[in-house]
């Protein structure tokens, strides 16, 4: 979502800049940028749209050695100039930028600040106004006034604050959302994702939640907000900066699926040995082996990957396994069994609705695993255990490489854990000749694109819906792959359980409606073949994507044989890219869907 980048001791202008347009795949509706330049001159330039709208309105002379720069997603009010970041306070002398919400804005605002002439319409200059209020109230100094501040708010908060009366310092306090301290030679720098100043520094130190900071270009303290000084261990992220870039891909999205191979592959490498015998920490293993029932969290692609995860589980351990909307069970928390075990799945580690279910298990001392790509993420900090999915930087808004990662390594962690608990299945699950066997599928799939791209530009690029329909296991990858072709072209897409739609939906298929079937289920393939037939017969247009040791003559795709449980980690490679072409050949912005964000941090 919303993205900071701020800078003490080195040229703030460019590294903001660019450390805000690695930030763009998050998705962002307008962005800003304070600078000063410590000799008593300062800049505020702010623009709806895109980083190179912001650039374009900035003069040559707009240069400073301190800065802090915002990509904003709106949430409280429109994206306009006026709401965009950084916000200032009615004497200018304070500029904040901020991620998250202020859940008691607006009370905030009533109690202390009726006499205040607001500009915009956000939470986040409630904050602002805030601080300068109580500075001039009560003759406080800013550090102090910032945390009286903080102590105030309830809610969400990553935050970068100058002071122009006193510019070497940039204060900082986070809650819930990301921030991090990287740091430099002669420079601090602090960032809402590492990622967006790679290039500048691979030192970093996370501030936790409650936490509050003085930065200056050489220096920095770090306390809670109650006054404790705290000295967290900088630690080195030893990601290549190339790793985010796009290389010669016109998009990540591609460039993504095309990683799948290589990330399956180093999945096999990092959690099974030459064997083949799992590679997980015991701690995992046991604790999971206690329980009598399994239950996956999660939100949008990573809920669809719980789907697979759950029939793997199911298979491998016997254990019964329930796969949630993290959105749902928050507020509405399942009935738990005796003995149960929580995974959370999230690509970003950050996702807020899945934190609310984290919490509340903590508070319930339900065990929890997160399984995620970002280490460090809020997510795998608060559970109980960590696997990492080690896909590399995803960067598409749009979820690939993430999703049949979760699926390896839920896998991975399906064969352990039978294994453990003394199942046969989970003995015979020859799981380092399965993945090897999705690696080369993918790659053979990845070969041959322009297939899918004419399917597209045929079938998907003028049409105003589309379906896919597929059954048990093709089912959970049918609402992958229909999730994956409306967000990216706004063609309105639906996933089915095939046999569902003759109990209403059939109604929608006319002339030219394109219909995707999913065919992996040597069980239930005869029966999906008839409900392809019942929509072809109604004027769908229909293209098959089949097993090889199910395919008939005249299928459109079809895929490489491999152990029906993880036939998902090839069933989508289709589908993802008959998405990605259907939003790149109609000219849209494939990596930034309209609307959306990478990483969700608001409930
Ligand atoms: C879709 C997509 C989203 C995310 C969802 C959860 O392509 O990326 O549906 O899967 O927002 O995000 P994570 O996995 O970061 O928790």
């Amino acid at each position: 979502m919303c993205g900071i980048v701020g800078i003490v001791g080195k040229n703030a202008r460019d590294i903001i800049l660019n450390g805000l347009t690695n930030l763009e795949y998050r998705g962002y509706d307008s962005a800003g940028i304070y600078l000063n330049d410590l000799k008593g001159k300062e800049y505020l330039t702010k623009a709806v749209g895109r980083i190179k709208d912001l650039k374009e309105k900035m003069t040559p002379d707009e240069q400073g050695l301190v800065g802090i720069g915002h990509t904003r997603w709106a949430t409280h009010g429109k994206p306009t100039v006026e709401n965009a970041h950084p916000q200032f306070d009615e004497t200018n002398r304070f500029y904040l930028v901020h991620n998250g919400v202020i859940e008691n804005y607006r009370e905030l605002k009533e109690k202390y600040l009726a006499d205040v002439n607001f500009k915009s319409e956000t939470d986040t200059e409630v904050i602002v106004q805030l601080i300068s209020k109580i500075v001039r109230s009560e003759k406080l100094d800013t550090f102090t006034a910032f945390k009286k501040t903080l102590g105030l708010i309830k809610g969400s908060y990553a935050i970068l604050l100058v002071d122009n009366t006193n510019p070497a310092h940039i204060f900082i306090a986070k809650n819930k959302s990301p921030l991090m301290l990287g740091l430099g030679d002669g420079f601090n720098v602090i960032a809402s994702d590492a990622l967006s100043v790679l290039d500048q520094t691979k030192t970093f130190v996370d501030l936790q939640d409650g936490e509050v900071g003085d930065i200056t270009k050489d220096s920095y303290t770090i306390e809670t907000l109650a006054g404790k000084k705290v000295t967290p261990k900088p630690y080195t992220l030893d990601i290549d900066p190339k790793v985010a870039s796009k290389g010669t891909y016109e998009f990540y999205m591609l460039k993504e699926i095309e990683e799948q191979p290589a990330v399956i592959r180093r999945i096999a490498q990092k959690y099974l040995d030459k064997d083949g015998q799992p590679l997980v920490e015991p701690q995992i293993i046991d604790a999971i082996s206690q329980a009598d029932r399994i239950y996956i969290f999660a939100a949008g692609t990573s809920y669809h990957a719980g789907l697979v995860g759950k029939a793997l589980f199911e298979e491998y351990t016997g254990i019964p396994t329930e796969v949630g909307y993290a959105s749902e069970a928050g507020y509405h928390f399942p009935m738990m069994s005796k003995r149960p075990f929580m995974i959370f799945l999230s690509q970003s580690g950050e996702t807020a609705d899945s934190r609310v279910v984290l919490q509340q298990a903590t508070k319930m001392h339900v065990p929890t695993l997160t399984i995620t790509n970002v280490m460090g993420s809020t997510l795998s900090r608060e559970a109980d255990y960590t696997m990492l999915l080690d896909a590399g930087p995803e960067i598409a808004v749009a979820s690939t490489k993430a999703y049949t990662a979760q699926i390896a390594l839920q896998a991975v962690l399906a064969k352990a854990l039978g294994e453990k608990i003394g199942s046969q299945k989970a003995k015979d699950f020859n799981l380092r000749k399965d993945l090897a066997l999705a690696a080369e599928g993918i790659q053979e799939i990845v070969d041959g694109k322009e297939k899918l791209e004419k399917i597209a530009k045929k079938y998907l690029v003028k049409s105003r819906n589309a379906f896919y329909i597929g059954r048990g296991i093709d089912y959970a990858v049918a609402l992958e792959a229909a999730l994956k072709l409306k967000e990216v072209s706004y063609i309105q897409t639906e996933g089915f359980a095939a046999a569902e739609l003759k109990h209403g939906t059939i109604s929608l298929i006319e002339k030219g409606t394109p219909v995707i079937a999913l065919i992996n289920d040597p069980v239930t393939a005869d029966l999906t073949r008839g409900n392809v037939e019942e929509v072809e017969s109604r004027g769908a247009n229909v293209v098959t994507i089949v097993s090889k040791k199910l395919a008939k003559k005249g299928d459109d795709i079809v895929l490489p044989n491999i152990n029906y449980y993880l036939s998902p980690l090839l069933t989508v490679i289709p589908t993802q890219l008959l998405g990605y072409y259907a939003s790149k050949d109609k000219g849209l912005d494939v990596d930034k869907p309209r609307n959306l964000a990478k990483s969700v941090t608001v409930e």
